[in-house]
């Protein structure tokens, strides 16, 4: 359990606290003092040493080991890439098309995982969408469309319109009993719970640091299955991806037999060095502590929006990071909260609210306060549950 009292101490170390309520970390997590520090040093490291190339490759593996420890990995599993985007491409790539066709993908995924696979039709994938039931994708739906014709499904954790949280045991289970891989796109949840990918027998694992691993934009990471490594070839590729990208071998593709090969081109330093940081300071702080207080104020969220019958999009059982509220202008009540200096966000008619360790109760009586407020933008929707 974490106290009061340490929930206030760490959030002290994120600036943005000292004008605002910050409840947006599902767009960009706030900016710790280490976080800054971080950035300070390595510009100060860059002024005095010109080129420090050999610390700065140190410091890349170092993040790949940090990330491999945060999911419970190897660190040969992990690929350092500069987006999740690239991430998913470089995998998608590296698939052949023609045996097993079938990509299937829920509609809560965000728009990249379909960009994605819908520009692998040209070589052959056809993709077909799960339909949601109102705001949630039960297993079953997927069930009905994974069959032998499956090569892999891209599943989001917790989905960024709704929070909705996927049973990706289930599909996971569903997905392998019909020889389909999964790739889980956590960036929705990363860094507000202890995760194992062995534990949830995932074939693939992509995160961004931007968000709930509280770093900056501009780096990402990708976990390959061991086994499958190997038998992956990517056609988007780089100097970085080779066995050693130092031979300067400009006849020959020789690709590493690490996770590294999914890797493309120079390694963004910048962002390697912050994300260290953020990552040491979840570790401290430690992820179960974490995913602890984010429950203890999504419940808070949950009940008091259905105390005050405010219409709730996410389930109405779920620990967070995300509570999305309905408004009539989701617009117009982001900007009403932007007033009392409260930062969240909306997509279509939800207004984001997403928490991490350094929210409170306090920010929620804000945030409901508001609501409040601003009745006639308010969706009344009786209990917090599922809108069919
Ligand atoms: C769940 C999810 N997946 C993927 C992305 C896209 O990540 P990137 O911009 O690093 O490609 C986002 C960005 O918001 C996201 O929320």
């Amino acid at each position: 359990m974490i106290s009061d009292g340490d929930v206030l101490r760490i959030r002290r170390r994120f600036r943005v606290f000292e004008s605002k309520i910050y409840a947006n970390s599902c767009s960009q997590g706030a900016l710790s003092d280490v976080v800054e520090k971080a950035f300070t040093e390595h510009l100060g490291v860059w002024h005095r040493e010109g080129s420090p190339w050999d610390s700065w490759v140190q410091q890349y593996e170092e993040a790949r080991t940090a990330f491999a420890r945060l999911i419970g990995a190897h660190p040969d599993e992990v690929a350092v890439v500069p987006s999740a985007s690239a991430a998913i491409n470089s995998i998608a790539s590296a698939l052949d098309f023609h045996g097993r066709r079938k990509v299937v993908l829920g509609e809560f995924e965000f728009p990249t995982m379909g960009h994605v696979w819908l520009a692998q039709q040209g070589r052959g994938a056809r993709v077909q969408f799960v339909c949601a039931s109102g705001d949630a994708i039960p297993a079953e739906n997927y069930d009905r469309a994974i069959d032998r014709d499956t090569l892999i499904v891209p599943l989001t954790h917790v989905c960024f319109l709704n929070g909705f949280r996927s049973d990706v045991k289930t599909i996971v289970s569903l997905a392998h009993s019909r020889d389909a891989l999964v790739m889980l796109d956590d960036y929705q949840d990363c860094g507000t719970r202890p995760i194992d990918v062995k534990e949830l027998d995932v074939d693939f694992y992509v995160s961004g640091v931007l968000k709930y691993l509280l770093g900056p934009s501009g780096l990402a990471f990708l976990y390959v299955r061991r086994e499958l490594i190997s038998t992956l070839a990517p056609t988007i590729t780089g100097w970085f991806a080779q066995a050693n990208p130092f031979a300067f071998d400009v006849r020959t593709i020789d690709l590493a037999p690490t996770a590294r090969r999914f890797e493309g081109g120079t390694p963004p330093i910048p962002n390697i060095c912050a994300a260290l940081a953020s990552l040491k300071l979840l570790s401290e702080i430690g992820l179960a502590v974490v995913a602890e207080q984010v429950k203890t104020i999504t419940r808070a969220l949950l009940d008091g929006a259905r105390h005050i019958d405010i219409l709730v999009i996410t389930p109405p059982d779920s620990v967070g990071p995300l509570v999305v509220l309905q408004a009539k202008d989701a617009n117009a009540m982001v900007a009403k909260l932007a007033e009392r200096n409260i930062v969240a966000s909306c997509r279509k008619d939800g207004v984001r609210i997403a928490f991490h360790v350094y929210n409170t109760l306090e920010d929620v009586a804000a945030i409901l306060d508001a609501f409040e407020e601003n009745q006639d933008l308010v969706v009344r929707g009786s209990t917090v549950k599922c809108r069919e």
